[in-house]
């Protein structure tokens, strides 16, 4: 499984936003490479426990500049936050019991909805951040 390798095509031009985004690709990038590796079921487990710690983080900070922004996707977005972390959590129980361990298909699942995501609904919501952002400079009184 292929490492994320960071580009232009990911930046948002919000730096916090893209700061966060780099940190859960570099999380990704760990567990993949520690699945080539072949670490333990336990070891990679408690790799994807700590991705999916910095996603659940990074969503709710995310959320709140939309709604600091006033952003119109906000509900939709949030929807599709709530998709994957309902989707991932349920796999980590299943993982927990022992009944499934990390594969390709789960590895590539990831990385397909993180760039995804990254390049739809979030690069969505970059270029309405910008718009607001110098709305909000040009609105402000003198
Ligand atoms: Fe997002
Ligand atoms: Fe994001």
């Amino acid at each position: 499984m292929s490492a994320i390798v960071w580009n232009e095509s990911l930046e948002l031009g919000l730096p916090q936003i893209d700061e966060q985004h780099r940190r859960l690709v570099d999380r990704y990038n760990e567990l993949a490479a520690a699945y080539r590796r072949r670490e333990p079921d336990a070891e990679l487990a408690r790799r994807l426990g700590v991705l999916l710690d910095c996603t659940a983080a990074h969503f709710a900070s995310e959320e709140a500049l939309m709604a600091e922004l006033d952003y119109e996707g906000l509900d939709e977005h949030r929807e599709e936050h709530q998709d994957l972390l309902q989707r991932v959590g349920r796999f980590q129980v299943v993982l927990a019991e022992g009944r499934q361990t990390i594969t390709l298909p789960v590895l590539q699942y990831l990385q397909h909805w993180l760039l995804g995501h990254m390049r739809g609904a979030d690069g969505e919501f970059g270029k309405a951040a910008r718009r607001l952002a110098a709305h909000a400079l040009v609105a402000q009184p003198v």
